[in-house]
C-alpha cells in the first residue's frame, strides 16, 4: 500500500514501513525503514530535517538516492560525467505518480512479477535541470511481503552525450546502532560462507566481486544489528536480481550514521548516454526484519519463489535425477550409460542425465564447446536414439550444455574466431581451455539460441543443465559486463520460453551464479561442485539465507569424495542432500547389494517428503559455521508436518558429548505430533520449548532425518 500525505510517501508491506519525504528545498530524503508505523501525517516531525540551514544541508540529512560532489559529499548512488566536464549533480523532486495495483518492469532484465498478489508501485520522478538529467526511482510494494523492491532508470535529457560511472539500484541511510554487515563470499567448491564486517566509524566496505555473480561473492548481503540471530534482532537485507558484476557498499559516515547500497559494480561500469537515451538499473530486492534472520529468510524464499521464478516447476515434484559426471566423466558409450541409467531406474530414479562429453571431439576439457552435435562414436542412436531408450526405461531424459563457450579448438571457433570475448592487444586469458562467447552481439545471441534449440527440438530432451565453467575475464570496455547480462537474460528468456516443459538446472563450476537473475529462468542451480556432506552443510547453510532450498541442487556423490577426499556414509550423505533437489551422481551399477538397497528406500524417503520440503518454511537451527553441529528443518505451512536434519561433524570422546538437544520451530504448541520412525508423541510445546534429544551414532559425521507427524 502506498500513503501520499502531502510531500510524505509511506510504503507500507506486510509488517514494514518505508518512509520518504520532499525537503523544502525539494531533495528526495529518507525517513524510515523498519518496523510497521500507523498512517500518521509525518510532516510535523520533518522540522528534525529543517535544522540545517547552510547550502551543505544535504551533507547531514538522510537521501534515497545520493547525489554526487553539490551538497552531500558522501558516498554517491549515481555519477554522470556531464557536458560541462565535471561529475557534479543534485536531483529535486518533479513528481510522485503512484502506479496502483502495479510492479515495476526492468528493461531487459527478470524483475519481481506481481503473481496474485496485491502490488503497488511507486515512481519518483527527479531531475536536474541544470545538467539535463532526469532519474526516475521505482518502489514496488506488496501488501503480503515485507520487501522494497527498487530500481532506477537514467536518462539523458540534454543536447549533448552523457556518461554514467556509477549507476546503483537503492541506497539508504540508517542511523548507527552497533551494524555490521554480513556477506556471502566463497570459492570454487566453498561456496557462500558467512561473513561478518563490523561497520565502524569512517570504515568503507565494498563487497563487490567483479566477475559473473560469482563463487567469490554472493549478489545478497545483510546489515544486521550486532547480536542478531535466527530469532532475534534487526535486520536488512539485499538481494540483487542480477547476475554479472555486482556491489554492496556500506560506510559509516561522519554522524556515524550507515549509508548502504547495492547495485552494478561501478568498478568496471560506464554508459554513454545519447541525447534522450536512458539506462535502467537491475532491480534490488530490500527486506526488513525484526526477528532476526529466520524471518528474513522466508521472505526471500516466498518472494522468489512465487513472484520471481516463472517455470512452471517452481511448484512441482522435481524428478529425482541421477546424473553420470562424477560416474564416468568423459569415459562413457551408449550402453555404459544405458547400464546406469536401468539400475538407477530399479532405485526409483525419475530421470538420467548426460553431463558433459556428448558433443564434437570432446574426450576430455580442452576442446568442442561450441559444435552442439552428438559424437556418434559415443553415442552412435545420437541424443534422439539415447532419449528413447531412456524413456523406454521409463525415465525421463537429461542433458548438460554450456552454451555461452567456445573452446579454440572447435569448428565454431575455426568459423568464428572473433566470436569469443578477446581484447586484441592481448593473448585471450583461457579458463579452463575455453573462451567466452560475445552475447553482446546479436548474431552471436542468435547462434546460442538456434544451437540449444535444434537439440531440444530433435529429441525428448525434458531437463537441460546450463552450465558457465570459467570466470569472466578481458572485458574490452568498460560496460561490457553488464552488456553481456542482458544479451545472457535474452538467450536464457528465448529458450525457456521456446520450452516451457523442459525442467532448466542453472550451474557455473558448480555454484559460481546462484542468483536471483538465474533463478527468474531456471528453477533450480547446481550449489556446489563440492559434494562432500560436511561442506555441503555450510555451503547449503550459507545459501539458504536468501535462496528457497528446493533451488539448491543436491546430489549424493561417491566416496571418497572426488573433491575433498572425505568419506561420509551413504546415510549422511543422503540426509545432508534431502534439503533440496535431490538426486545421485554416482557410477551405481558399482554399488553393493546392500548399498543399493539402501539407495532404494532413499529415493522412496525423498518422494514422501519433497513436496514438504519445497512448500514448507525452512529453519537454520544450528549453524555449522559456529560449532560442531548442524541441523535444520522444514515445517509445513499448516504446521502437520516437519522433517528435522541434525549433524554432528567431529566425533567428541564421552558419550554425554554426543547427544544434543535440538529445539524444533514452526510447530503448533497444542498439537501433538508423532515421531515417524520411532512412533514416539510429543507436544509441539515440549519439541519447540524443551527440544528433542538427538543421540548420535559414536563416530565422526553422524546424521539423523526425524519426521513428525501431527496425529
Ligand atoms: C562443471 C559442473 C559439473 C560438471 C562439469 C562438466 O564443473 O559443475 O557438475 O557438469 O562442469 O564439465
Amino acid at each position: 500500500m502506498i500513503i501520499q500525505n502531502g510531500k510524505t510517501i509511506h510504503l507500507q508491506g506486510r509488517d514494514i514501513s518505508y518512509v520518504m519525504f520532499e525537503h523544502e528545498h525539494g531533495d528526495l530524503l529518507h525517513f524510515y525503514f523498519g518496523k510497521k508505523l500507523g498512517d500518521s501525517d509525518f510532516s510535523t516531525f520533518m522540522s528534525e530535517w529543517s535544522d540545517y540551514d547552510s547550502d551543505m544541508y544535504l551533507d547531514n540529512l538522510p537521501q534515497e538516492y545520493p547525489s554526487c560532489g553539490h551538497s552531500d559529499l558522501r558516498m554517491p548512488a549515481y555519477e554522470v560525467e556531464n557536458q560541462y566536464g565535471n561529475c557534479i549533480s543534485q536531483l529535486k523532486v518533479e513528481e510522485f505518480i503512484v502506479h496502483k495495483g502495479e510492479t515495476a518492469q526492468v528493461d531487459g532484465m527478470p524483475y519481481l512479477m506481481k503473481g496474485d498478489k496485491n502490488a503497488d508501485t511507486l515512481e519518483a520522478v527527479l531531475s536536474d535541470k541544470t545538467i539535463g538529467l532526469e532519474v526516475r526511482l521505482f518502489y514496488t510494494v506488496f501488501d503480503e511481503y515485507n520487501i522494497i523492491a527498487r530500481n532506477a532508470v537514467i536518462i539523458n535529457r540534454s543536447d549533448k552525450p552523457m556518461k554514467l560511472t556509477r549507476a546503483y539500484s537503492a541506497s539508504f541511510d540508517v542511523y548507527k546502532d552497533d551494524y555490521e554487515l554480513i556477506t556471502l563470499p566463497g570459492l570454487w567448491a566453498n561456496e557462500r560462507n558467512l561473513v561478518k564486517t563490523p561497520l565502524m566509524w569512517g570504515n568503507i566496505v565494498e563487497a563487490e566481486n567483479g566477475r559473473e555473480s560469482s563463487h567469490q561473492l554472493n549478489p545478497f548481503a545483510m546489515l544486521a544489528k550486532k547480536g542478531c540471530n535466527e530469532e532475534y534482532g534487526e535486520v536488512y537485507g539485499l538481494s540483487l536480481i542480477y547476475s554479472g558484476n555486482h556491489s554492496t557498499a556500506a560506510k559509516c559516515e561522519q554522524r556515524e550514521e550507515i549509508r548502504i547500497m547495492q547495485g552494478i559494480n561501478p568498478h568496471g561500469f560506464e554508459k554513454v548516454l545519447s541525447p534522450g537515451e536512458s539506462f535502467c538499473t537491475p532491480q534490488c530486492v530490500l527486506c526488513y526484519s525484526d526477528e532476526g534472520f529466520g524471518k528474513l529468510s522466508h521472505e526471500y524464499h516466498n518472494l522468489y519463489m512465487n513472484n520471481l521464478m516463472r517455470s512452471k516447476f517452481v511448484h512441482e515434484d522435481r524428478p529425482i535425477l541421477i546424473n553420470n559426471w562424477e560416474g564416468t566423466y568423459f569415459d562413457f558409450n551408449e550402453d555404459r550409460l544405458l547400464a546406469i541409467a536401468k539400475k538407477a531406474k530399479e532405485a526409483g530414479a525419475e530421470l538420467f542425465v548426460l553431463d558433459d562429453g556428448w558433443f564434437g571431439k570432446r574426450d576430455n576439457d580442452d576442446c568442442s564447446l561450441g559444435d552442439w552435435v552428438v559424437n556418434e562414436k559415443k553415442l552412435p542412436s545420437g541424443i534422439k536414439g539415447l532419449a528413447e531408450k531412456i524413456n523406454e526405461l521409463g525415465m525421463k531424459f537429461g542433458l548438460w550444455f554450456e552454451p555461452e563457450m567456445i573452446s579454440p579448438d572447435s569448428d565454431l571457433y575455426r568459423a568464428h574466431p572473433d566470436w569469443a570475448i578477446q581484447v586484441p592487444q592481448r593473448k585471450p586469458v583461457l579458463g579452463r581451455n575455453q573462451l567466452i562467447l560475445d552475447l553482446t552481439r546479436d548474431e552471436v545471441c542468435e547462434y546460442v539460441i538456434e544451437a540449444v534449440c535444434s537439440v531440444l527440438r530433435d529429441a525428448n530432451i525434458e531437463y537441460v543443465k546450463w552450465d558457465f565453467n570459467r570466470p569472466m575475464a578481458d572485458m574490452p570496455r568498460p560496460g561490457f559486463n553488464h552488456d553481456y547480462v542482458l544479451g545472457f537474460y535474452k538467450v536464457m528468456g528465448a529458450i525457456t520460453e521456446a520450452f516451457p516443459n523442459v525442467l532448466f538446472e542453472g550451474c557455473c563450476g558448480g555454484g559460481g551464479r546462484f542468483d536471483p537473475g538465474v533463478l527468474a529462468y531456471m528453477p533450480q542451480i547446481w550449489t556446489s561442485d563440492n559434494s562432500d556432506a560436511v561442506a555441503r552443510m555450510k555451503i547449503q547453510y550459507g545459501t539458504s539465507m536468501c535462496y528457497p532450498v528446493s533451488s539448491m541442487g543436491c546430489h549424493v556423490t561417491a566416496v571418497p569424495n572426488h573433491q575433498n577426499g572425505r568419506v561420509t556414509s551413504l546415510k549422511t550423505r543422503a540426509e545432508t542432500a534431502y534439503m533440496g533437489t535431490f538426486g545421485y551422481e554416482l557410477d551405481i551399477t558399482k554399488s553393493s547389494d546392500e548399498e543399493f538397497e539402501q539407495i532404494k528406500s532413499q529415493i522412496e524417503f525423498d518422494k514422501k517428503i519433497r513436496a514438504l520440503v519445497r512448500e514448507g518454511d525452512f529453519y537454520r537451527l544450528q549453524n555449522p559455521f559456529e560449532g560442531n553441529f548442524c541441523s535444520w528443518e522444514v515445517a509445513a505451512k499448516d504446521k502437520s508436518r516437519a522433517i528435522l536434519y541434525a549433524a554432528k561433524i567431529l566425533a567428541v570422546a564421552g558419550s554425554s558429548r554426543n547427544v544434543e538437544t535440538v529445539k524444533l520451530k514452526g510447530l503448533d504448541p497444542e498439537k501433538q505430533y508423532r515421531e515417524v520412525q520411532s512412533g514416539e508423541v510429543f507436544d509441539g510445546a515440549y519439541l519447540m520449548n524443551r527440544g528433542k534429544r538427538i543421540n548420535y551414532d559414536m563416530h565422526d559425521f553422524a546424521t539423523v532425518i526425524m519426521e513428525f507427524e501431527e496425529i
